[in-house]
């Protein structure tokens, strides 16, 4: 019933992306629930809302995790919400107090230091599998003034494999939130959320912009706002938001 996250492993030096690996593997039929692949370079690595994610070889962790959930199509957002918390406990153990940008953005203060995308495949309406590649800064000195890196915060270089080691162990040894009361996870991932209690600035697609509040996250994993005292939800692509300046 649970999934041995690690029970396959397997380390590239150089892939187009690792979701990409993990979603041939899936297509051949010959992949293990639970499967890691792990590169040091990726030359088409990709981000979230269709961005590229770039990295200098071997500095920082890439991987990808080929996962067939036990759980419903309404309730998808669980690997969501709980592969975000993990990385919160898991950078814990480094020392680091992160939180989470919504929907899944791994944050120390307003600097990223990962990233999470989630890809799915249905069979017919049914969840079949989920690929959750991460991306987590380790030694690289960011360019981007919003970016930082575990080096960058601790003075510390580590193997990616040795943060790897530890992520792993936390989403084998939590599966309980994962499976467990799907509003306790709710409720833990709101926890997690940064930049809450504070007035933001909100773009639309349309590029209009507004102000509200991040009040959590809706069933859907949607994002709930109190805009001018109204509670509105907004998908991932609705709307972006602007990092308080102070
Ligand atoms: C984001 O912040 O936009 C998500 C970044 C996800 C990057 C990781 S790196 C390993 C895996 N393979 C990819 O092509 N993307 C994810």
């Amino acid at each position: 019933m649970m999934t041995k996250f690690g029970s396959v492993f397997i380390q590239l030096a150089s892939v187009d992306s690792t979701n990409n690996y993990a979603a041939n593997l899936i297509q051949q039929g010959s992949c293990q629930d639970g499967s890691v692949i792990m590169a040091d370079y990726q030359t088409m690595g990709r981000g979230q809302l269709g961005n590229s994610w770039q990295s200098v070889s071997a500095a920082n962790l890439m991987f990808s995790i080929a996962f067939r959930p036990k759980y419903t199509l309404d309730e998808q957002i669980r690997l969501s919400w709980y592969s975000a918390l993990i990385w919160q406990q898991c950078l814990l153990r480094f020392g680091l107090k992160a939180q989470i940008k919504w929907p899944n953005d791994i944050y120390l203060g307003k600097q990223k230091i990962g990233g999470i995308l989630i890809e799915q495949q249905l069979k017919g309406a049914v969840l079949d599998w989920c690929i959750l590649g991460c991306g987590i800064n380790v030694n690289a000195t960011p360019e981007l003034a919003q970016a930082t890196s575990i080096f960058q915060e601790t003075g510390q270089k580590f193997k990616p494999l040795t943060v790897l080691t530890e992520y792993l162990d936390l989403l084998n040894g939590q599966q309980k939130l994962l499976y467990g009361d799907f509003l306790q996870l709710k409720g833990l991932y709101e926890e997690a959320m940064g930049f809450r209690n504070q007035l933001l600035q909100f773009e639309k697609k349309d590029g209009t912009s507004f102000s509200g509040t991040i009040v959590g996250v809706d069933p859907q994993g949607q994002l709930q706002l109190a805009v001018e005292g109204e509670l509105q939800s907004f998908a991932n692509q609705e709307i972006r938001f602007l990092l308080p300046l102070a």
